[in-house]
């Protein structure tokens, strides 16, 4: 046997189990909402486990469409979501996906703490752990001093909290956050950047949107750019720099957008 093989565990796995499924695989998904319009047409997108990955793209261009299917807000028209070898429809999809949507929808008529604790119903958590997790996520959004506030009561950034919070109740595997930072102000957006890093540290799988394209690149190891319900490219922010001859993050998006041709053309 070879040294490598004892040390690397990857490779023991590798060579003993068949690969480990990626936290999402959707293919040839196509949304047509009523009415006619098609928001999202073929679209096929793999993000590996443990990955943190930023999806990019204009207002309109069908993230929120292609995260909603994922999470069964939105039914698709056509093609394959799988979370982690699931299919999204599945019991075990549903337990191992957070999301903290772009539209705050918050039940008017709960506090904070209820809020968190009947979220936890949904994947049969037990009240008494439910609690418990309620309590430690308050603390870690620092939310504990509201815990018997409604969230018409909260200020903006508090309730973006409290969405972040609900999310991890069930301490998902792969956490989709939708524009988490979206009229959020910088102090709780550094805040809430440094808490996904180390959720992404502890091998939470992330898939976010967002406009900050300094924060993506900042923050993602790699980024897909969706236009018009199509992704475009997808790499690592050095890759998609290389291959649209543009500077920083920020170009390459205008680049894209505009459909300018990629650096491998004129190669
Ligand atoms: N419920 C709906 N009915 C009809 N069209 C919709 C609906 N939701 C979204 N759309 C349309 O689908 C397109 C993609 O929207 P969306 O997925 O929200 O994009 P993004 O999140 O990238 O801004 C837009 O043109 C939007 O108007
Ligand atoms: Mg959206």
């Amino acid at each position: 046997m070879r040294a490598s093989s004892i040390t690397d565990p990857r490779r023991a796995d590798q060579e003993s189990r068949p690969a480990v499924p990626p936290a999402l695989r959707v293919s040839g998904f196509t949304k047509t909402y009523a009415g006619g319009f098609t928001a999202v047409e073929g679209l096929d997108l793999e993000v590996p486990d443990g990955a943190f990955f930023g999806l990019l793209g204009p207002n309109g261009a069908g993230k929120t469409t292609l995260i909603g299917s994922v999470c069964n807000l939105v039914r698709p028209t056509a093609g394959r979501i799988e979370i982690f070898g699931h299919e999204h429809t599945t019991r075990e999809a549903r337990r191992l996906v957070g999301l903290a949507e772009q539209d705050i929808n918050l039940d008017r008529f709960m506090n904070v703490e209820e809020v968190l604790v009947y979220h936890a119903g949904y994947f049969g958590i037990g009240r008494a752990r439910a609690q418990a997790r309620a309590r430690e996520l308050m603390e870690v959004f620092d939310l504990s001093g509201k815990a018997r506030v409604r969230p018409p009561a909260l200020s903006g950034g508090m309730r973006r909290r409290l969405l972040f919070a609900r999310a991890l109740m069930h301490s998902p595997r792969l956490l989709i956050l939708d524009e988490p930072t979206a009229g959020v102000d910088v102090e709780l957006r550094t805040e809430l950047w440094e808490y996904t890093r180390r959720l992404h540290e502890v091998g939470t799988t992330i898939l976010l949107t967002t406009h900050y394209l300094e924060e993506a690149e900042a923050l993602c190891q790699e980024i897909g750019l969706i236009r018009e319900g199509r992704i475009i490219a997808r790499d690592s922010a050095d890759g998609l720099r290389a291959r649209y001859g543009a500077r920083d993050i920020a170009e390459v998006y205008l680049r894209a957008m505009a459909q300018k041709p990629v650096a491998e053309e004129r190669a």
